[in-house]
């Protein structure tokens, strides 16, 4: 999915809290609509400084669901405030306007594209990386995918948007499974305690596995697929000024040598192709 040229206003029409998450929306009347793992750059047209007045850069955002809306594509984004840019993004009001430029990146591939004899998919996503899974699996679930989701929590105050995954007051669908570090929900532990279970099992070898999360999950995460010979679609993240290949900013370096652009040649990178899932200071 290309971008259109250049960076366009959009309005905000909601914005509402998900447990210690934000999900706003933005109506955005030119944009085509994006796909799952794909993101956004984003800043926030009045009020977009730090305390010295000093400008600052637009943030990486995924969209975490989208759809059409009356007069354009309404897109969804989940936000955790850990610094100016999500901080000011988590206090936008409706009406506001937002500096978008988007959709950026590739986005995670079907099951059988990745392995011609994968059955289903398995999603695994960790705190604020669970964002671009609610879309993929709500595209995989429209397309009668067979899906299994496993989202991890550190605690309370680090969780929400689990609604992003089947709607807000409904029970969770009965494929989704919770895990937690303070046992608060779900299994008490890891999320990657539920893959390395579900790994061992009988016919988890014909899945693709997607993930999103901190580095160490997708790590984790990376390594179990690797011992089980299951193909898997890690979306990473890196520090990104400018989000479309220009500054190299978001450079990982590759097993064979050389580097990637994680905005043009990822955020979605086969695990396969990484020798580890790099950390960002
Ligand atoms: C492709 C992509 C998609 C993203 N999607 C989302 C999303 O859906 N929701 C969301 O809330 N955030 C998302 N992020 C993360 C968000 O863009 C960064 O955390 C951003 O820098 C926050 O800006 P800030 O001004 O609030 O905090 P900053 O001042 O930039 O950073 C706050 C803290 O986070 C650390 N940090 C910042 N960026 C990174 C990074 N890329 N990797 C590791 N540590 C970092 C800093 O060292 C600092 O400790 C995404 C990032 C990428 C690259
Ligand atoms: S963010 Fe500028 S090259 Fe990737």
């Amino acid at each position: 999915m290309t971008a259109p040229f250049g960076r366009r206003l959009c309005e905000v029409s909601e914005n509402r809290a998900s447990d210690g998450y934000r999900v706003f929306s933005l109506l955005d009347r030119d944009g085509p609509e994006p796909l799952p793992g794909q993101f956004y750059m984003l800043a926030v047209e009045q009020r977009w400084e730090e305390r010295g007045g000093r400008p600052f850069l637009p943030r990486a955002i995924s969209v975490a669901d989208s759809g059409p809306a009356a007069s354009g594509v309404r897109l969804d984004f989940l936000v955790e405030g850990v610094g100016p840019g999500t901080d000011r993004l988590c206090a936008l009001d409706p009406g506001e306007r937002v500096w978008v430029n988007g959709p950026l990146g590739n986005a995670f591939r079907e099951p059988r594209e990745v392995n011609p004899g994968a059955a289903g998919a398995i999603l695994v996503g960790g705190g604020i990386g669970i964002a671009p899974l609610a879309l993929l699996r709500r595209g995989f679930a429209e397309r009668g995918v067979p899906l299994r989701v496993l989202l991890g929590f550190r605690n309370r105050e680090h969780s929400g948007g689990l609604e992003l995954f089947c709607g807000a007051g409904a029970e969770l669908c009965p494929e989704v499974r919770l895990a937690s570090e303070d046992g608060h929900v779900g299994h008490q532990g890891h999320v990657t305690d539920l893959l390395a279970a579900m790994l061992a099992g009988d016919d988890a070898e014909s899945a693709v596995v997607y993930s999103c999360g901190p580095p160490a999950m997708l790590e984790a995460v990376r390594i179990l697929c690797a011992e089980r010979g299951v193909p898997s679609e890690l979306a990473l993240e890196s520090p990104m000024a400018c989000g479309f290949g220009a500054c190299f900013g978001c450079a990982v370096p590759k097993p064979e040598g050389g580097y990637l652009r994680l905005c043009v040649d990822g955020p979605v990178i086969a695990g396969e192709n990484l020798a580890a899932v790099p950390v960002h200071a």
